[in-house]
């Protein structure tokens, strides 16, 4: 669309939506339409940061005056949407103050309201798109530093703008800022990516928990981020081969060690199990658990999507428990979040010692092979030890299918599996 020179040169946005001055014939139809007017706050006008301001408009008002989600016209990026992903620490937060973090390239602000409450907006003013996290946070509403509209943190809603005189008819509530579903678990706040363009559903499941299996525990939490699309993060995180070459140790394993594996899978509801079996007998910390208590050891370790590996070690009474999830930033950048809890007699600071050492051990190697990846090459998935990667592909696949077309999701598992490798 083109707006009047004088417009555009002043920077003035102050449209008359029913004056017809739309030249896009799209736009022009939708206005035409009285129903799509009456929707539209009078005096304001939606266009997208995206294209040339000063020649094109794409009015995406959507029924209730919300701002605009992304509208990237990039290409699609294989995130999964509409899933709840962690943003950052519990600990990152405090009072008043604001933190930011980005979710699948979505900028985030995030902070809790003086009633407690978690809340994560898009870093973006819905009026001229200066991050929000600029502005003042009094513990109810958000003030955007640059021309003083308030928003609701919660919400998103606009409450009040600052430059509104009586004359104006402007529905001040009627804007909101962009702002996802946030709860805090586990020492993380989470948030609800809901995909681009689309209204949030009602039934947005809970976040995430950990498994914890008594009422005293240890419990710690580490991250390191990953060069590297979320998708190489995950199949790396699932792989079982890496273990002999990148996290050799003297107390963990050796190359040497390696030896064939048996591993039974069943399919799990958007993921697969790894049935409960005994572990490794290759691991000394396994070995020295079922010393101390004489009862066997088991581990279940699940993965489902959009990027939860979770493992729990039970023997007796004592129980280890851990998350690790792998979470797309940027599409050339994920972060592992981990958390573990445990009733062993471990301190924190030991286990930090040893989770520290293996979280850098994959860093390093991610690192190294991003240099690879720069190339584009072409990249193999082998059979038994690839397959937990097939199957996060499988799944990954089948599941946007299935949003498409409606219907029910197939399993990329038909039923049990036995898989067999060496490490
Ligand atoms: S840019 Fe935020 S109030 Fe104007
Ligand atoms: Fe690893």
């Amino acid at each position: 669309m083109l707006i009047d020179k004088n417009t555009a040169e002043s920077g003035i946005t102050q449209l008359d939506a029913g004056k017809g001055c739309f030249d896009s014939p799209r736009v022009a139809l939708l206005l035409r339409c009285s129903r799509v007017r009456r929707l539209l706050p009078r005096n304001a006008v939606y266009y997208d940061a995206f294209t040339n301001m000063s020649e094109t408009v794409r009015t995406l008002l959507t029924a209730n005056g919300e701002a605009p989600r992304e509208t990237s016209g990039e290409s699609d990026a294989g995130f999964l949407w509409d899933f709840w992903y962690p943003a950052l620490r519990s600990t990152e937060v405090t009072g008043n103050k604001l933190a930011t973090a980005m979710l699948l390239e979505v900028p985030l602000v995030l902070g809790r309201a003086s009633d407690g409450k978690a809340f994560a907006m898009r870093d973006s003013c819905p009026h001229r798109g200066i991050p929000l996290s600029y502005g003042r946070f009094d513990g109810k509403a958000l003030e955007c530093s640059y021309h003083g509209w308030r928003f609701e943190a919660c919400s998103g809603r606009c409450v009040e703008i600052p430059s509104l005189t009586s004359q104006d008819k402007l529905k001040v509530e009627r804007i909101f800022a962009g702002h996802y579903p946030c709860e805090e678990r586990d020492g993380y706040f989470w948030v609800y990516m809901n995909s681009p363009g689309t209204r949030l559903g009602e039934d947005v499941p809970a976040a995430p928990k950990l498994a914890v299996f008594s009422g005293k525990y240890r419990a710690t939490h580490l991250a390191c981020e990953l060069p590297s699309h979320v998708d190489q993060g995950i199949i790396g995180l699932m792989d079982p081969a890496h273990g002999p070459f990148v996290h050799q140790s003297w107390y963990w394993r050796s190359r040497h060690s390696i030896h064939e594996k048996e591993k039974k899978f069943e399919p799990i509801p958007n993921g697969f199990r790894m049935s409960p079996h005994t572990p490794s007998s290759n691991s000394a910390p396994y070995r020295m658990l079922q010393k101390y208590t004489g009862e066997p050891v088991t581990t279940t370790i699940d993965f489902v999507l959009p990027n939860i590996r979770t493992e729990e070690i039970r023997s007796g009474k004592l129980w280890f428990s851990s998350r690790a999830t792998v979470t797309p930033v940027r599409r050339d950048l994920c972060r592992i979040d981990f958390v573990a809890a445990w009733n062993l007699l471990l301190p924190v600071w030991i286990f930090r010692i040893f989770a520290e050492k293996f979280l850098r051990q994959d860093q390093e190697t991610m690192i190294l092979q991003a240099e690879g990846l720069k190339h584009n090459p072409r990249l193999m998935l082998i059979d038994d030890a690839d397959r937990p990667a097939k199957w996060y592909f499988g799944l990954k696949a089948n599941l946007l299918e299935s949003r498409r077309t409606g219907v029910a999701m197939v399993h990329p598992m038909s039923g049990p599996v036995t898989l067999h490798w060496r490490s």
